[in-house]
């Protein structure tokens, strides 16, 4: 049975290039946004990307966030992280008993460049304090460019997942092979600082290069 994906923010530039992957991989995707017309507009375009690759059967949907996560099996939250809390308690009764799947880095403008993790450790902490416990929270993607992921050529990078969960997040290293990438899982969730906090290191490293830098982990046999 294929499974249902919401993408909460699926309309920026990370949640899109979700979209696109899990659609094409099979799943059914609902793209959430504050705005029914926003995400209906990024399924439209989401569907012509993927039919102009040949993609042969495409389920994308579009709902606002509420509805969406109410919908699906798995949940993304790809928003900003100064819009992270409020979105969360807006649709938290539509998590509980979910997998959700936190990509928020707590980035802090202008200074994007320098690690700032917030009180509590990191975003995704913070999210599963605000969540609760009925809610399986796991952590990834924040060292995945989103135009990569949009590109959808195999990528040349690794996924860093965390979470308290351990099945949870086996569960996402599975779906993250599906995606064309390949997922670790990397330990509980208070290890989702280092990749939360990494992100600022890759962005000093795209500044130097004019690259869109990712992470590779090596020596697994
Ligand atoms: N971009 C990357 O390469 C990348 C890579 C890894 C991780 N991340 C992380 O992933 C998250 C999303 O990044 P992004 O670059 O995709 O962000 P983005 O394009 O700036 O925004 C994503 C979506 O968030 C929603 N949003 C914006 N302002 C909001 C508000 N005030 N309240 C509620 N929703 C709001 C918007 O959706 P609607 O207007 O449709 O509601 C927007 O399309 C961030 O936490 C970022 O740190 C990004």
């Amino acid at each position: 049975m294929n499974r249902t994906y919401a993408i909460l923010g699926g309309t920026g530039a990370l949640g899109f290039g979700l979209a696109l992957r899990l659609a094409r991989s099979g799943g059914r995707v609902v793209i959430g946004s504050r705005s029914q017309e926003k995400a209906e507009e990024a399924a439209v375009r989401a569907r012509a990307i993927l039919a102009e690759g040949g993609a042969a059967t495409i389920d994308i949907q579009a709902a606002e966030n509420g509805a969406a996560a109410a919908q699906a099996d798995l949940v993304f939250v790809t928003v900003p992280y100064a819009q992270q809390k409020t979105l969360l308690s807006e649709v938290s009764g539509r998590l509980q008993g979910k997998i959700v799947i936190d990509a928020t880095v707590p980035l802090a403008p202008p200074r994007v460049g320098v690690v700032q993790l917030p009180e509590g450790g990191s975003a995704a902490v913070a999210a599963q304090a605000m969540l609760g416990g009925g809610v399986r929270l796991v952590s990834a993607f924040q060292n995945v460019a989103a135009d990569k992921l949009q590109s959808l050529e195999p990528l040349d990078c690794d996924v860093l997942v965390t979470g308290d969960d351990r099945a949870a997040c086996l569960e996402v290293v599975a779906l993250i092979e599906r995606l064309g990438l390949t997922g670790y899982y990397a330990g509980p969730l208070a290890n989702s600082a280092a990749t939360e906090a990494l992100t600022s290191l890759l962005i000093q490293i795209n500044r130097q290069f004019r690259c869109q830098a990712g992470v590779r982990i090596t020596g697994v046999t």
